[in-house]
């Protein structure tokens, strides 16, 4: 290897020369640890999550020109960016100098809630301006498509973004029109107010656009000239870097390239690095030497010739894309038919960060299955040009090239140079298709390209081509199927045999890895079929097919078109009387929106390293039931940079402590009750020296028995936590007696990881002196943190002190687990007496961390003809994994809230909490409420199905409708504001009319159905254990005026402090801006309860109150003395009077609690109402769903921030859409979470959240009981989401009615693509389980709807 080259490239304008750049550094490790530049996010370190989006520009020389592009600096190494200039968030725009529009549209639209996504949304909206200054909202759709955004339900942020788009670019709106809402550019402009004279008090909007910053690109920076120099001058050196355990050699020369390939075949060869990265950086896969191919011009160049396009490996799939496109719009249609398909794969492959590194050459050697291309290039019989020291060779793309996962038939010292991919024939149709857990930025289950050839003016089949990816661990041809069907007819006899010999030439394993085999067959089959009527429907259009297409089919071919969500949000106004200077109840920003939006707002591991700082990194355990036998650091401790090891020796305090009876442990010390318990813990120097360290620990275990996971095995087994629970309303045994009909059933739901965007961790900072100690730490609950810190080091909470800035997302995951790693971090930290840093990486925060309790819902229902409901006694089984953490009390709120809106009669709720070996559930927004409530609403849903009515009817029927009511645990509360949400709701979705319009829908769709749902909600809110209903805060005037307010809640982008802000404001009648919070800290407000249970702003708003009353007794003589002078005057006279300008406030909450063995009590402080109304479309054949309009109506109470409480409602809503449809934990059959990351674990993206999602806040509404009549918001969206899940069911039980199935069949939530599909029994399915498929005439066409209808006869566009 000859001596390190010299790495040159540019920050921000700042030029960068690393002398010994090292191989294995990423771009975010460099600009977060080196730079200082912490505005760039870690959020999965995969790609998976754009959080870490950055601008790269490079100057092309042979098109003379700078082109900029988007990419995640987590899989970015620095030694492929010589030449490049990288801009990060903070060279955008910043607080001190000049925001730039993106940053102060996103913040102004309440598109940032708790930020931590929001620098990488500003970087790909940027980049596109840079590229396109006046975009169109499919551009924006394309940029933000890789962009994970936990909090807002992404609609604000769009609605920032679209400002930018000129009118006629806009693509509107989609919303005019249909269901009342109006044009999607009105929200947030002047819009407004409403026209209509009863509703002039309601206003739709939200921010308002007079004031934004124009579009100026002279602010942006300059492409360095020198970096132009450089590239001009076209310097053939290769470049060599060496690192500690990683060297690479990046050559600018073909031949050089081929020589190193000769050299040192098992080198690697990176370009994008998005396939070798991962695996090197996750999965620990290490290569000594790697080779960077991205210099060599021959790998990137592109040549149309009169073939086609031969592209070179090395092009991007951003390149491939722009270079089809051109020649889709280019050329006849015939010859890109290709293309087109090509198109519409890389339309949903991966996010546009990933398309603009990733190659096509990568793509395709990388040889996995789950990739998409090489299905769609097999099929449209590419090759490959291979080229090595021995010459060059053309290699058919085919299933031949894949010997086996991860290989090729390359020889090891080959590289591919380029590919052909030719024009389309004539006479050749062509498909791609592909089904993902998510319909974007997912990787693909199943698959496939497909292509025939037929005879010119026939229809009989010259060749076939089907290729698919997904059913084994390489590219699969079905060849039998596709020689058999040459010279046959594209008639339906060909599909019926092509459907038999599929069956029997696609083997999917049982054991496929990510399983699924029956669903991947039926796919496989299904995609058939639709290429079947695609080829006919276009034969059809040719007079060469007299092949009968029912009409009804055709839709079938239309894939889901990905829309930008629009909708329409609206809140009353505050009255005229209110003065302007009065913030609450104004649609305000949130209070740190800019500094998100700038990368300036610090999350803890944001923080400067303190001197001498470690970092730990945490052993887990691997076995799910084990005696831990013997713990070895000692290969551990001899790795570089190892300080220490920790384990429960080194606990100086107690390591083990009393939950509610129940054993719970910091490090285990002998027995191990999950995969994924802490064991141990290495700290060193940096974190990849302990990441690396920790692996090396050898834990000696011995199994032990009983090893079980499920729900089910635990009710075998008995294995329970205690206290179980029993609420009982009227007389239920003997009310079952006399209703008309039983039901008895069962409905499961599974668990949800939070993935809040930023991993748990913290700092933990011994101060060296009285064994303080400082924790920079993000919990949603200091106080907790605190105590089982000091417990731990066996220290008073008085020397710890918790600091909070803010959370990067919380939703419950930051209650217990904090705490616990808190502890651990601490007593390295004390044992160190150095600083240490934790921050889980995400794999390890999903392992470790565990997210929301899965529930089975057992019920017997009594009910009679007409819907009523007579009595209901339901068990709710929660999986509490192996210690009890919080399960108790989310099995109380389930309990709680199994009522619902509904006055049952009788009714009995049994509440048990499992205990097995899985990592313990803890709380998540909701806790425990949206399994409660969805049982209780699925029994309404089969209660209507088998009643024959619509399930609205049997809401209304059953619903608390008093003035006053009582819950079933004899709460008492007045359901009128539900009942007004319900009535407004359907009124505004207009339920009616599109139910009538779905039944039409559905009866002239086959493959397609619609479905929809509404629910109505009762959400109890504040701590069923009273004494949590408590909140502090402390206020300091300072003497210019100036207010700083403290209190005991945490803010996580719920906008908490936005709100106590709002709350001083009125009080001391001061700006806002002059009133700061700064953080929340134990050592300022002492024992704070958790920000939970929607009740933060209650608590705190109220002390915050409270404490600003104070001060304004205090001032009050001074400012009647004095009225004419200023509030600075009024300080200031108070300092020299020696009134005291610090109060603190105190909220005493009420007394709730539940006699449990009576089953009565007050649970909540008040209810939270709601409804939502969601409309779906199912595809049929393929279990995908697109979610098409959502209406929520809300009642907030009086708002105090309709912005805020509105991006709750969306956020939560669009986290309830995840939970009941895309987000599937999956784990192995002993027990170890295999969904770890964005790759497998989808949380909704862009894509997900509802064409139309419609949010307004009930008017009118007052709640006596809260702060300002307002009412707590967070968690009680999440259930919504379970409308989506309704009308999926009501839509897959249209499908079966039509196939003459019952409409009665099970479905668990997340109700999944394979859980659609499968249900949707047809042919393909039947065939696929091994059932008697075929009608007697052996067609596949079974259960024709109506051969009467029309078959095809107008010309359709299948998109
Ligand atoms: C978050 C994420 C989402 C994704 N989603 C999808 C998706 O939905 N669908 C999909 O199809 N893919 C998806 N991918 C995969 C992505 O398309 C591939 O990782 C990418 O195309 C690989 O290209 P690369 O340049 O980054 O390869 P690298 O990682 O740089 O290299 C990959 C492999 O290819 C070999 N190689 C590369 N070029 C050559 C060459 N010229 N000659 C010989 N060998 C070569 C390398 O030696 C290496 O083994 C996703 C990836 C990520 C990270
Ligand atoms: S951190 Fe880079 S994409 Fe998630
Ligand atoms: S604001 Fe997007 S993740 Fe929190």
């Amino acid at each position: 290897m000859s001596s390190p080259s010299e790495l040159i490239f540019f920050v921000n304008g700042k030029k960068v020369v690393q002398k010994n750049a090292d191989p294995e550094e990423v771009l975010l490790g460099f600009l977060r640890r080196k730079a200082g530049l912490t505005g760039t996010k870690y959020g999965c370190g995969g790609g998976g999550c754009g959080a870490c989006t950055v601008m790269v520009s490079r100057y092309n020389h042979s098109q003379e020109k700078v082109v900029h592009f988007t990419v995640n600096a987590c899989l970015q190494p620095i030694v492929t960016l010589h030449g490049a200039a990288v801009v990060t968030v903070e060279g955008v725009g910043s607080t001190k100098t000049k925001l730039h529009p993106v940053q102060e549209r996103i913040a102004k639209a309440h598109g940032s809630q708790c930020g931590f996504c929001t620098p990488g949304m500003v970087m790909s909206m940027y980049t596109l301006l840079r590229n396109k200054p006046q975009p169109n909202m499919e551009d924006i759709r394309e940029a933000l498509g890789g962009n994970l955004c936990r909090c807002t339900g992404y609609r604000p942020i769009i609605d920032g973004f679209k400002t930018f788009c000129g009118s006629e670019t806009s693509g509107c709106c989609q919303n005019g029109g249909g269901g009342g809402g109006k044009c999607c550019m009105e929200n947030g402009t002047n819009g407004s107010k409403t026209n209509s004279s009863e509703e002039s008090d309601i206003s739709q909007e939200l921010f308002p656009v007079d004031d934004f910053l124009p579009l100026d690109p002279s602010q942006d920076l300059i492409f360095p000239p020198e970096l132009m120099i450089m590239e001009k001058k076209l310097s053939r050196d290769a470049l060599y870097f060496q690192g500690q355990r990683v060297n690479c050699v990046a050559p600018s020369e073909l031949s050089h390239l081929l020589e190193l390939k000769a050299e040192h075949p098992s080198a690697p060869l990176i370009v994008g690095n998005t396939s070798i990265g991962p695996k090197m950086l996750l999965k620990g896969v290490h290569h000594p030497l790697v080779v960077y191919a991205g210099r060599i011009p021959e790998l990137r160049a592109v040549t149309w010739g009169k073939n086609g396009l031969t592209i070179g490996a090395a092009c991007s799939l951003s390149t491939l894309k722009e270079e089809v496109e051109k020649a889709v719009v280019k050329m006849e249609e015939e010859r890109t038919r290709g293309y087109r398909v090509i198109l519409q794969t890389l339309q949903c492959l991966a996010g546009k960060q990933i398309r603009n590194m990733a190659t096509i050459g990568g793509n395709l050697l990388s040889a996995n299955p789950k990739y998409d291309l090489s299905s769609a290039l097999a099929a449209l019989d590419c090759s490959l040009h291979v080229i090595s020291a021995d010459g060059m060779r053309s290699v058919p793309l085919n299933e031949k090239l894949f010997t086996d996962f991860g290989k090729t038939a390359l020889r090891p010292n080959e590289v591919l140079l380029s590919i052909d991919i030719p024009f389309s024939k004539p006479w050749e149709f062509v498909a791609g298709y592909r089904q993902a857990q998510r319909r974007e930025f997912a990787f693909s289950f199943v698959n496939a390209g497909m292509k025939v050839a037929i005879r010119e003016g026939t229809n009989i089949v010259e060749s076939l081509n089907i290729y698919y990816g997904g059913v084994g661990s390489t590219l699969v041809k079905p060849r039998l199927t596709c020689q058999q069907l040459i010279g046959r007819s594209w008639v339906e006899d060909l599909l019926t045999e092509a459907c038999r010999l599929l069956k029997e030439d696609v083997d999917v394993s049982p054991s496929i890895h990510g399983g699924r085999a029956e669903y991947r067959k039926s796919l496989a089959i299904s995609f058939f079929f639709k290429f079947y009527m695609q080829v006919v429907l276009e034969m059809t259009e040719r007079g060469v097919s007299d092949t009968d297409l029912p009409l009804e089919y055709l839709s079938a071919l239309k894939p889901f078109k990905n829309e930008v969500p629009q909708g329409q949000q609206s809140y009353q106004l505050v009255s005229v009387a209110q003065p302007s200077s009065d913030p609450v109840g104004r649609p305000s920003m949130h209070q740190s929106a800019f500094q998100q939006a700038t990368g300036e707002a610090k999350y803890y591991d944001d923080l400067p390293p303190v001197e001498g700082e470690l970092f730990i990194f945490m052993v887990t355990s691997t076995r799910a039931h084990a005696k831990i036998i013997n713990i070895d650091p000692s290969e551990a401790l001899k790795m570089p940079g190892v300080v220490t090891f920790v384990s429960a020796g080194d606990v100086p305090g107690a390591n083990r402590r009393l939950w509610f009876n129940n054993p719970e442990e910091l490090f285990i010390e002998e027995e191990v009750l999950c995969v994924g318990q802490i064991i141990c813990a290495v700290v060193a120097e940096s974190r990849e020296q302990a990441r690396r360290a920790a692996q090396k620990v050898q834990v000696t275990y011995q199994d032990l028995q009983p090893v079980f996971f499920t729900i089910e095995d635990a009710i075998k087994h008995k294995s329970y936590f205690e206290p179980k629970r029993k609420v009982e309303r009227g007389d239920v045994d003997e009310a079952l007696k006399t209703a008309e009909h039983i039901l008895e059933d069962e409905i499961y739901m599974g668990g949800q990881e939070h993935f809040y965007m930023e991993t748990q961790g913290l700092i933990a900072v011994p101060k060296g002196e009285n064994e303080e100690m400082d924790l920079f730490v993000s919990t949603q609950h200091a106080a907790f943190t605190q105590e089982l810190v000091g417990m731990a080091l066996g220290i008073d909470s008085n020397k710890i002190t918790c600091h909070v800035k803010r959370l990067g997302g919380g939703f419950g995951g930051k209650v217990m687990k904090i705490a616990a790693l808190s502890a651990i971090t601490a007593v390295a930290a004390h044992k160190t007496g150095r600083a240490v840093r934790c921050c889980l990486e995400r794999g390890d925060d999903m392992l470790i961390t565990s997210g929301r309790h899965p529930f089975l819902g057992k019920y017997k229902v009594g009910y009679n003809n007409d819907g009523t409901i007579v009595a209901a006694d339901v068990i709710y089984y929660s999986n509490g994994g192996c210690t009890l953490d919080e399960s108790a009390f989310i099995m109380d709120k389930a309990v709680l809230h199994m009522d619902n809106g509904y006055k049952i009669p009788n009714l009995r709720g049994r509440g048990v909490v499992c205990k097995t070996y899985l990592p313990s559930y803890t709380a998540f927004r909701g806790f425990g409420g949206p399994q409660g409530l969805t049982v209780i609403e699925s029994v309404l849903h089969e209660v209507a199905v088998r009643c024959g009515l619509p399930p609205e009817k049997v809401r209304e029927i059953n619903m608390y409708r008093e003035e006053q009511c009582y819950t079933h645990y004899k709460q008492p509360f007045c359901p009128t504001d539900m009942v007004r949400c319900w009535d407004e709701c359907l009124e505004r979705a207009n339920y009616q009319d599109r139910l009538q319009a779905i039944q039409v829908f559905n009866s002239s769709n086959r493959w397609k159905k619609r479905g929809i749902a509404a629910v109505p909600q009762k959400f109890g809110v504040g701590f069923s254990k009273g004494f949590y209903n408590q909140g502090a805060a402390l206020v300091n005037i300072f003497k210019d005026g100036s207010v700083l307010v403290t209190h005991g809640g945490t803010e996580m982008g719920q906008g908490i402090n936005t709100k106590a802000i709002q709350i001083a404001s009125r009080v001391l009648k001061v700006p806002m801006s002059s009133i700061f919070i700064k953080e929340t800290c134990t050592g300022n407000v002492p024992n704070a309860a958790p920000s939970a249970a929607s009740f933060g702003t209650d608590a705190v708003g109220m002390a915050v109150k409270d404490a600003c009353e104070k001060l304004m007794r205090r001032l009050q003589p001074l400012m009647e003395k004095n009225p004419q002078n200023t509030w600075k005057q009024w300080v200031s006279d108070a300092f020299f009077q020696k009134i005291s300008l610090s109060a603190t406030g105190f909220f005493m909450g009420p007394p709730t609690d539940v006699d449990w063995e009576k089953g009565e009590g007050q649970a909540y402080y008040y209810f939270t109402f709601g409804a939502c109304c969601s409309e779906v479309e199912i595809d049929c054949l393929t279990g995908d769903h697109k979610n098409i309009r959502t209406d929520i109506v809300m009642d907030v109470g009086r708002s105090i921030n309709p912005a805020l409480d509105i991006g709750q409602v969306e956020g939560g809503f669009v986290q309830g859409v995840g939970l009941y449809t895309i987000e599937e934990l999956q784990f192995s059959p002993d027990g170890v979470l295999m969904t770890r990351g964005p790759s497998q674990y989808k949380v909704p993206a862009l894509c997900d959240v509802p064409a139309q999602l419609n949010v307004h806040l009930l008017a009118d509404a007052e709640n006596p009981y809260a702060i300002y009549l307002s009412k707590g918001i967070g968690e009680p969206p999440v259930f919504f989401g379970s409308t989506i899940f309704f009308a999926i069911k009501a839509a897959i039980a249209a499908a079966r009615k039509e196939r003459g199935l019952g409409d009665t069949f099970p479905l668990s939530s997340p109700a999944t693509a394979e859980k659609i599909r499968m249900a949707c029994q047809d042919q393909f399915t039947k065939m696929v389980r091994g059932l008697q498929a075929m009608s007697n005439t052996g067609s596949v066409f079974l259960n024709k709807v109506t051969s009467e209808k029309p078959c095809l006869a107008v010309k359709v566009h299948p998109c």
